[in-house]
């Protein structure tokens, strides 16, 4: 059985008192009900003060990225080990505004992902494709082939444990949400891309987000879906309650 997961990637938002206060109103609108992995991703510059606020709550903090070395002159740029010594169980990598906006690629993605397992973070590897890529019918080869590239040289074991977000580009920030059965479709064809590079285990073994335009009005049909095992969520992330009726939506 897979434990749901839903993830808040809070992106450029929250300065420090603002990122305090929106984890002390996620765990007040959780009121300790949380029976599903529950992840929030802040900005590099508040991890440690939400830290401290999550405290001993089963709540999880996440980085939005990494970079694969291990330290060295890279200016702008954050290890594994440091994002481990701020408390971050969890990392976002690929996100679709690191590829688009900053560079990111099917290679440097299978890198990150590396360093993040070599270090014992665990991967929320994102996928998706264009409009474009959409319209012209590309979505399934698209998918197939970000997944992997991501996944070039990991291990079985280490591949069944991470989770992998599918996030419709054209979704993301828009209001459009992927239909249950459009969003369902390219998660049964993550996991037989799965099966083919591992085995059944991993297939089964991973676990499948779905993100873009999440809200709590569609939270439900979406999760509801065989193979949809939570949910990455931006901009709800950010409304507390918003991000806790989605999270009851997961259980
Ligand atoms: P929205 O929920 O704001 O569409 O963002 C989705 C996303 O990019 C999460 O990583």
């Amino acid at each position: 059985m897979r434990v749901p997961i839903v993830a808040g990637n809070w992106k450029m938002h929250m300065t420090s008192g603002e990122a305090e206060q929106l984890a002390r109103g996620i765990l007040d609108s959780l009121d300790g009900t949380v029976r599903v992995e529950v992840v929030v991703c802040p900005a590099f510059t508040v991890l440690e003060r939400v830290r401290k606020v999550l405290g001993d709550s089963p709540l999880k903090l996440g980085a939005q990225n990494l970079h694969w070395a291990e330290e060295g002159a890279f200016t702008g740029e954050v290890s594994a080990g440091m994002l481990l010594t701020c408390g971050c169980e969890f990392v976002i990598l690929g996100h679709s505004e690191r590829r688009t906006w900053f560079g990111e690629s099917d290679t440097t993605v299978n890198q990150r992902l590396r360093a993040a397992l070599g270090a014992g973070l665990k991967p929320i590897v994102c996928v998706g494709e264009t409009i474009e890529e959409r319209q012209s019918g590309a979505t399934e080869p698209v998918v197939r082939r970000q997944v992997t590239a991501a996944f070039k040289g990991v291990p079985a074991p280490d591949a069944a444990g991470c989770v992998v977000a599918y996030e419709p580009v054209w979704a993301i920030g828009t209001g459009l949400t992927a239909t249950p059965s459009q969003a369902d479709a390219v998660h049964t064809s993550i996991r037989r891309v799965m099966r083919e590079l591992y085995n059944d285990n991993v297939a089964r073994a991973v676990r499948l987000q779905y993100g873009g335009s999440v809200k709590p009005e569609n939270a439900a049909d979406l999760f509801n879906r065989p193979d949809i095992d939570g949910g990455l969520i931006g901009g709800a992330s950010l409304e507390p309650d918003a991000f806790a009726a989605i999270v009851k939506a997961a259980v």
